[in-house]
C-alpha cells in the first residue's frame, strides 16, 4: 500500500528531523525538501497529505489535492492564509499545538516578575557598581494581593493563572467566549468578561497580562485609549503577539509614564530566521531600548533544554493520529483565527 506522505513546509533543524524519522508511523512517509524553496514546495505539496509548518502559500492551496492536514508546529496560525482555506479548502483540517503552554507560562511569570522587581534596572546599575541610596532607592512592586487581569484566557493564561496561584492575585479575565469557562476556574476568577468589560476591568488592573492571539479582532485591542484607562502603576506583559498592543501607543505609554512598565516577548518586526549565524535587528520602528521601563525578552519563552520532547509531542501525537485515522487534536477554527 502507498504510504501517505507528510511534508516538511520548513526546516525545523537536524534533531527534529531525526526525532520525526524515529517516531513517524511506519505506514507514513516524511518528505524532506532539499531546498526548503517556495517552487521545490509547490512541486511537492502536489502530492503530500499532511504537512507540518506554516508556509502553505495561497497559489498552493490550488495544487495541493490530496492535502488533508497542515500541521503548525506552534500556537500561532497568523501565517497561514486563512481566508483562502475558508474559500478554497473547507476540508483541510488545520492544527497547533499547546504542549508548551507550561514553557510559555513560566516565561510570562519571569517577564513579569522582572520588571514588578527591576531585576533588570538594578542588573545594569550594579555592573557600574551602583547600589542605589537609601533615600532614593529603586522601588519594587508587591505582587501578592494585587489584581492581575488576563487578556485571553487559553491554554498558557490558565497556565500561569494556576502557577501564580499561591501569591492570592485577584483574577480579572478577559475572554472571547465568557460563557464557557472551565468549571476549575469559575470559583477562582472574581470578574470575567468580554471585551465589553475592557475598560472597567484596566481601570482596577495592576498587572495586565496578555496571552491572545493575533487575529482581526485582537489587532490593536490595547491603543492609546486603553493606555488612558490604566492604572499609573500598572505593569503590562505580552507574551502573545505583538500588534495585539498598538506599537505607537505602547511606547508613548511607556515614554511618559501612563504606566510603569512593561515586559514583552513579542514584538513588532523580526529579523530574519537563521539557523547557523545571529539574527539581528530592531524590534519595532520606536526606540524602546532607550527606555529603562520596559523588559525585552526576543520571542523566546518556548526556547528551554528540553524543548523538542516538550514542543513536539502535540505534533507526534497527530502524525500517530492520522496514521489510524482517528480523530486530531489541536483542530484551529479557521475562521476564529485560533
Ligand atoms: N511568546 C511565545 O513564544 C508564544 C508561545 C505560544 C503562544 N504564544 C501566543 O499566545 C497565544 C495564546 O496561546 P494559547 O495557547 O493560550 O491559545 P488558546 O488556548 O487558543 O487561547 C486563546 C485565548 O484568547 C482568547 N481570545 C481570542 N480572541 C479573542 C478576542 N477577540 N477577545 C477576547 N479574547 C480572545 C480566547 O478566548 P476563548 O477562550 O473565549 O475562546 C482564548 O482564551 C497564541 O495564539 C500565540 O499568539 C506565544
Amino acid at each position: 500500500m502507498m504510504k501517505k506522505r507528510v511534508l516538511l513546509l520548513y526546516d525545523p533543524g537536524e534533531n527534529v528531523i531525526a526525532l520525526l524519522k524515529k517516531k513517524l508511523p511506519k505506514n507514513l512517509e516524511l518528505v524532506i525538501p532539499k531546498t526548503f524553496k517556495t517552487d521545490e514546495l509547490k512541486e511537492l505539496i502536489k502530492e503530500a497529505d499532511f504537512a507540518i509548518g506554516a508556509r502553505l502559500k495561497e497559489e498552493m492551496l490550488d495544487i495541493a489535492h490530496n492535502l488533508k492536514v497542515v500541521q503548525v508546529p506552534w500556537v500561532g496560525v497568523e501565517w497561514l492564509p486563512l481566508k483562502s482555506i475558508q474559500e478554497k479548502r473547507p476540508d483541510l483540517i488545520v492544527c497547533n499545538t499547546h504542549a508548551n503552554a507550561g514553557t510559555i507560562a513560566e516565561h510570562a511569570i519571569a517577564l513579569l516578575f522582572s520588571a514588578a522587581k527591576k531585576i533588570v534596572i538594578a542588573d545594569r546599575n550594579m555592573r557600574h557598581g551602583e547600589w542605589g541610596s537609601l533615600a532614593n532607592p529603586l522601588i519594587s512592586e508587591r505582587v501578592e494581593g494585587k489584581n492581575m487581569l488576563f487578556l485571553g484566557f487559553g491554554h498558557v493564561a490558565q497556565k500561569i493563572a494556576a502557577f501564580l496561584w499561591g501569591f492570592n492575585l485577584k483574577y480579572y479575565v478577559i475572554k472571547r467566549h465568557p460563557e464557557k469557562l472551565d468549571p476549575q476556574w469559575a470559583e477562582k476568577i472574581l470578574y470575567i468578561g468580554g471585551r465589553d468589560a475592557l475598560a472597567e476591568f484596566l481601570e482596577k488592573a495592576d498587572f495586565i497580562m496578555i496571552a491572545l492571539p493575533l487575529t482581526p479582532e485582537t489587532k490593536g485591542m490595547i491603543g492609546k485609549a486603553e493606555f488612558e484607562q490604566m492604572k499609573e502603576t500598572a505593569i503590562l506583559v505580552n507574551v502573545g503577539r505583538g500588534p495585539v498592543v498598538d506599537e505607537e501607543a505602547l511606547f508613548e505609554a511607556l515614554l511618559y509614564n501612563k504606566i510603569q512598565a512593561a515586559a514583552l516577548d513579542v514584538w513588532y518586526q523580526y529579523p530574519p530566521w537563521r539557523r547557523d549565524r545571529p539574527r539581528l535587528g530592531y524590534p519595532s520602528h520606536y526606540p524602546f531600548s532607550a527606555l529603562d521601563n520596559i523588559v525585552m525578552s526576543p520571542h523566546r519563552a518556548y526556547q528551554i533544554r528540553d524543548a523538542m520532547e516538550v514542543h513536539w509531542r502535540d505534533v507526534l501525537e497527530n502524525l500517530q493520529r492520522f496514521s489510524e485515522d482517528k480523530p486530531l487534536i489541536n483542530i484551529v477554527d479557521i475562521k476564529r483565527g485560533y
